[in-house]
């Protein structure tokens, strides 16, 4: 259930800035079209700016989006204020699985500080090549942005 554009928004704080070259290099070599928001070097700054714009386009392009920060929670706090934004912090196989079947999320967030890189691109890889399974799971998501 491919309803999305293929290009793929890529942003980090520079807590995972590490994180994400590595991410950015691996989805370059799987073929996707990557736009990379930022932020470009290790210097400190503000992950809600980076989280913000990453959302703006992902919802405005309807594709897919990748953000990282130390521990996800601030990029996924930023990233799930925006209607029709399905951010999911995974952690683990299960988590990119089943935030595709069953919450069909359209940004996938990392914890550089939490996930090794090797499991940071099992997750990736994971989350990439799962589909949604919609049903029942479409019904639960058009109720999420029903205040
Ligand atoms: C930066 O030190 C850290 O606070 C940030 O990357 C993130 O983990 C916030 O949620």
């Amino acid at each position: 259930m491919m309803d999305y554009s293929d290009r793929i928004i890529i942003g980090s704080d520079h807590a995972a800035f590490r994180l994400k070259e590595i991410i950015k290099k691996h989805i370059e070599g799987i073929g996707y079209d990557i736009y990379d928001a930022g932020c470009n070097k290790e210097e400190s700054c503000d992950y809600p700016i980076i989280g913000h714009e990453v959302t703006r386009i992902v919802k405005k392009e309807n594709c897919r989006g990748i953000l990282m920060c130390g521990t996800g929670l601030g990029m996924s706090f930023v990233a799930n204020r925006r209607p029709g934004i399905r951010a999911a912090l995974c952690h683990n196989e299960y988590t990119a699985e089943m935030s595709k079947m069953h919450n069909n999320a359209n940004i996938l967030i990392l914890g550089s500080r939490v996930v090794a890189e090797s499991m940071a691109i099992k997750i990736v890889d994971i989350w990439f090549n799962t589909e949604f399974e919609g049903g029942r799971h479409q019904r639960r998501i058009d109720q999420i942005d029903i205040l």
